[in-house]
């Protein structure tokens, strides 16, 4: 039977009205159409937790089978619908807790005014919000209650990317999320993700190098990057779009991100988000393999057996409790730490109090796990602030809008950097504007180049006028028509003689115009655990910690100081991939 949700739902509630609901919540309304079976693989009560995984696989498919997929729930009416989110296809009890209030994960990052049905349902208490180390301890003792060759821990990017590497190698994997859906930060990822020598850059004639990569990096990095990490980031780059595209993911399209002497973030074509795209592509990937990806399951614990090496995790799954798997091989991939604020107080206290744009998953839990067994951290305490969050919210606006042209202006419409800078001195340079915010503005011509750019406005965070008169008028900066028009003059020159920005691939000439008023927020940790070339975990005598290995954003040392956008993605890629591969390897060795 398929119910279209939001109709029949109010309908089936009518009908029930009256009756003796035992609870407001979703369960409730169910139970009355049929039993507990209707949601589960059992009706009977005492059978139900048993018969429950962590990512409610069956009672997912149920809501499926009643309701339709995503695409059946659009409701054209609604001016944010939640069933067509970037977030993809997420599991339905993500937002839909049935026996407690709903969640609407939208609002982790958004402000949407929305009514979810049973919003009025009773909170309950979170089943991940202690930390039970009594419970750790009993797992332990009590021994793994099953076995896998790999365990990667976080199903971002570099996580996916892991644990395909390691199935195509050979290994049994496991991943765990601890959240109810999979992307993590990269889900977020705007941009795209840098490479050399592709062909796509070939095609478009662009000319590049693996020392030019190296070089922007480095300096991007103020040279605290470990340059062994840093050259295979390069050497390693082109492959990881060869492998992406393998995989499903077309990435076609060239941009420049700040810092970067050529055209080599590479994202999908259309000019479309890397991050949902991506990690859209990578879930298809691991569902056609049938790999075994859990969520609502939270690594606690690296377990170590008596030498040291890695004897598996004490994961805490949201139906299942507190269990040891064993594994010869965990690969750390749980993001950085940008979203927990202690951890942001401890180490940066500058930047406390600034907005993210990370997702809520990013509270830097590799990093704990990994410093409680010994592991040495690398240039922990460098955080990025990115330049452009949209201003009192939590939406990056990507530096690819710089990129493929809008300028960059101060609250009078004057410009004060070279909008096309790395992101710490473009960050650096709006703090210290006295109102510690800027202005990007473009034309037409920017948005029918970047598609991303219609999901700013259809948030509402743009001004558009017809005129940039008229555009100076309602944002208040008096000075844009002069900036604009010296603009349009050294586009047409091709030289900035006030700022030498060096790539100015749009005028600002086309209506409507258009100014997104922005400041900056923390977006990245740089810094995170320490590893070698083959991404090894190293201890404090650096040493590697048998078994253990990490990548992507919860590591330090690929992009030092300061990471250049773009990076991140390939970070995860490449060093994803090498993470998955070796750990594979030396768990079929041990075996
Ligand atoms: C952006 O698009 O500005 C973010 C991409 C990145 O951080 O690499």
């Amino acid at each position: 039977m398929k119910i279209k949700y939001l109709a029949s739902a109010v309908a089936l509630m009518m009908l029930t009205s009256g009756s003796a609901m035992a609870k407001n919540d979703l369960a409730s309304f169910h139970t009355e159409m049929g039993d507990c079976q209707t949601c589960h693989v059992t009706g009977k009560i005492k059978d139900i937790k048993k018969s429950m995984t962590d990512s409610e696989t069956h009672e997912n498919a149920q809501c499926q089978d009643c309701h339709g997929g995503y695409a059946d729930l659009v409701n054209d009416k609604l001016e944010f619908d939640p069933h067509a989110s970037h977030l993809g296809e997420i599991n339905c009890t993500s937002c839909h807790t049935a026996h407690a209030k709903p969640q609407l994960t939208c609002n982790n990052c958004h402000n949407f005014e929305m009514e979810m049905p049973f919003a009025d349902a009773k909170e309950k208490k979170k089943w991940d919000g202690d930390w039970n180390q009594d419970k750790i301890q009993k797992a332990i003792a009590k021994g793994p209650v099953e076995t896998v060759d790999v365990i990667v821990v976080g199903g971002g990017s570099a996580g996916f990317n892991a644990a395909i590497a390691a199935d195509m190698t050979g290994a049994n994997v496991v991943l765990f999320e601890k959240a109810p859906y999979t992307g993590g930060n990269s889900m977020l990822a705007a941009g795209g993700m840098n490479a050399v020598g592709t062909p796509q850059q070939k095609a478009k004639g662009i000319e590049d190098k693996e020392e030019w990569y190296i070089e922007d990096a480095m300096k991007g990095g103020r040279y605290q990057n470990d340059p062994k990490l840093v050259q295979i980031l390069a050497e390693e780059s082109a492959d990881a779009v060869k492998w992406l595209g393998e995989l499903g993911a077309d990435m076609s399209e060239l941009k420049r991100s700040g810092g970067q002497q050529a055209e080599r973030t590479h994202a999908p074509s259309g000019g479309r988000s890397v991050g949902p795209y991506l990690i859209d592509t990578l879930r298809k990937v691991s569902v056609d393999r049938k790999m075994d990806v859990r969520v609502n399951s939270r690594v606690e614990k690296l377990v170590l057996n008596d030498d040291q090496s890695i004897a598996g995790v004490v994961v805490h799954g949201r139906h299942t409790g507190y269990n040891m798997v064993a594994a010869k091989s965990v690969v750390l991939s749980t993001g950085g730490y940008g979203l927990n604020k202690e951890m942001v107080s401890y180490y940066r206290p500058t930047m406390r109090d600034m907005t993210s744009s990370n997702n809520v998953t990013a509270t830097g839990d590799g990093v704990l796990l990994a410093k409680e067994i010994g592991a040495s951290m690398t240039d922990i305490d460098w955080v990025q602030a990115h330049p452009t969050i949209g201003k009192d919210s939590r939406i990056l606006i990507s530096e690819t809008v710089r990129g493929v042209g809008a300028i960059m202006v101060n609250k009078d419409g004057d410009r004060f950097i070279n909008e096309l800078t790395t992101r710490d001195r473009a960050s650096d340079a709006i703090l210290k504007q006295p109102e510690q915010f800027a202005w990007l503005v473009f034309d037409e011509q920017l948005v029918a180049k970047k598609e991303m750019v219609r999901g700013y406005e259809h948030l509402n965070m743009l001004s558009k006028a017809n005129t940039v008169e008229e555009l100076a008028q309602i944002t208040g900066m008096s000075d844009l028509p002069n900036t604009v028009k010296a603009y349009n003059d050294y586009q047409v020159s091709g030289k900035d003689t006030d700022f030498e920005r060096p790539d100015m691939p749009l005028n600002l000439t086309k209506a409507p115009f258009y100014a997104v008023k922005v400041a900056p927020g923390i977006h990245h940790t740089m810094g995170g655990i320490a590893i070698d070339t083959d991404t090894n975990v190293l201890n404090l005598q650096s040493w590697k910690m048998e078994g253990l290995f990490a990548a992507g954003e919860v590591t330090g040392g690929v992009h030092g100081y300061n990471r250049l956008g773009g990076n991140a993605i390939a970070d995860t890629v490449v060093f994803g991939r090498i993470a998955g591969e070796n750990a594979a390897k030396h768990a079929l060795e041990k075996k």
